[in-house]
């Protein structure tokens, strides 16, 4: 690799995009420190050549000995609270681990001098009122908690790097989707799109189809929809940029999506390919707070990582989503 291996303390590295970011890393040359709590990650998915600690970001004191103990050079923090309607009914707990938790683990690494930190931001941060593709000064305005406390603390990561001289990038990840060789995704309950229309495929239950007016082609919502490889790379991109001094700003928000709008029914058509299954529908109105379209303007990332997504093609993503261990 063309720089020096650093141990990179990444929380939440036991969930589906830490994990897959872990092994992106580890593939990449670095250490990696694993911190999870196992609340809604899984042992199994901590890579082998990683070290682990179980226990929660949101413990200062016990993050900053471990700092220390384990000699960390920089930081990926993945580890959140992250269903969306969940962040609806219980607004609370977002604020608090979210924001508050994710402050303490700022504290600890402001304080142990700690110089580079890589967040895992979401494109929940714009709201619902986009059209287009979306660039990262477009209008911020959060529509649920969940987007609103990873705006929250990008605004004090901001502050943070500017005031304590830190190199900060915020990584807004589209619809993350796709599996690795080692890693899927499962969330419980799960609400996301993909694994929802393979479950319905396998099953033969009708999958429950949220809307078919939008105003788009075919009158189904878009998404852009980002493979999980694709964003463990953005991740080990951030860090290479990070330590070649690529940024040139303490602070920078960088999308990270394909660039390119799929269509719920053109999703499930690559399931339907991929599977070799069909898929029977249960068209229902919209979701509460659902956008039409949200798409990434994803010029940025190849300007300051030299990212560029590889697997996101939609039907790349559906069929890794079978091809997964
Ligand atoms: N959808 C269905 N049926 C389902 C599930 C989803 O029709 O059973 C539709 C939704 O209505 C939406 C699209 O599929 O139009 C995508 O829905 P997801 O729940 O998979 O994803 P969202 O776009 O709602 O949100 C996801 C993450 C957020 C993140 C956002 C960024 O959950 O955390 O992507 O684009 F902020």
């Amino acid at each position: 690799m063309a720089t020096e291996p650093l141990t990179i303390l990444v929380t939440g590295g036991a969930g589906y995009v830490g994990a897959a970011s872990a092994d992106a890393l580890i593939e990449a040359g670095h250490r990696v420190v694993i911190l999870d709590d196992l609340s809604t990650g899984d042992s199994y998915l901590i890579p082998n050549a990683a070290s682990s600690i179980t226990g929660s970001y949101v413990d200062r004191d016990r993050v900053g000995d471990l700092i220390r103990d384990a000699r960390i050079d920089a930081v990926l923090h993945c580890a959140a609270r992250s269903i969306v309607s969940d962040s609806m009914e219980k607004p609370e707990r977002y604020y608090r681990d979210n924001l508050i938790g994710s402050l303490n683990l700022l504290d600890a690494v402001q304080n142990a001098g700690i110089r580079h930190f890589v967040f895992s931001s979401s494109a929940a941060v714009y709201g619902g009122a986009q059209s287009a593709l979306i660039p990262e000064d477009s209008m911020t305005a959060p529509i649920n908690p969940y987007g609103a406390t990873k705006l929250a603390f990008e605004h004090a990561l901001r502050s943070y790097a500017q005031a304590f001289d830190m190199q900060v990038l915020a990584l807004r990840y589209f619809n993350v989707a796709g599996a690795t060789e080692r890693v899927s995704e499962r969330h419980t309950p799960e609400t996301h799109l993909l694994p929802r229309i393979v479950a319905a495929a396998q099953s033969g239950e009708p999958f429950t189809l949220f809307g078919a007016d939008f105003p788009t082609p075919d009158g189904t919502a878009l998404r852009d929809y980002v493979h999980i490889a694709d964003v463990a790379a953005a991740n080990a991109a951030a860090f290479a940029a990070l330590q070649k001094g690529k940024i040139g700003s303490t602070f920078a928000a960088i999308n990270i999506g394909s660039g390119t709008g799929t269509s719920v029914r053109e999703a499930i058509a690559a399931v339907e390919r991929a599977s070799k299954l069909s898929v029977k529908i249960d068209q229902q109105p919209r979701r509460d707070g659902d956008p039409a379209s949200l798409v990434a303007n994803i010029d940025r990332a190849a300007k300051l990582l030299g990212w560029r997504p590889r697997q996101s093609d939609i039907n790349r993503i559906a069929r890794s989503l079978f091809s997964a261990s």
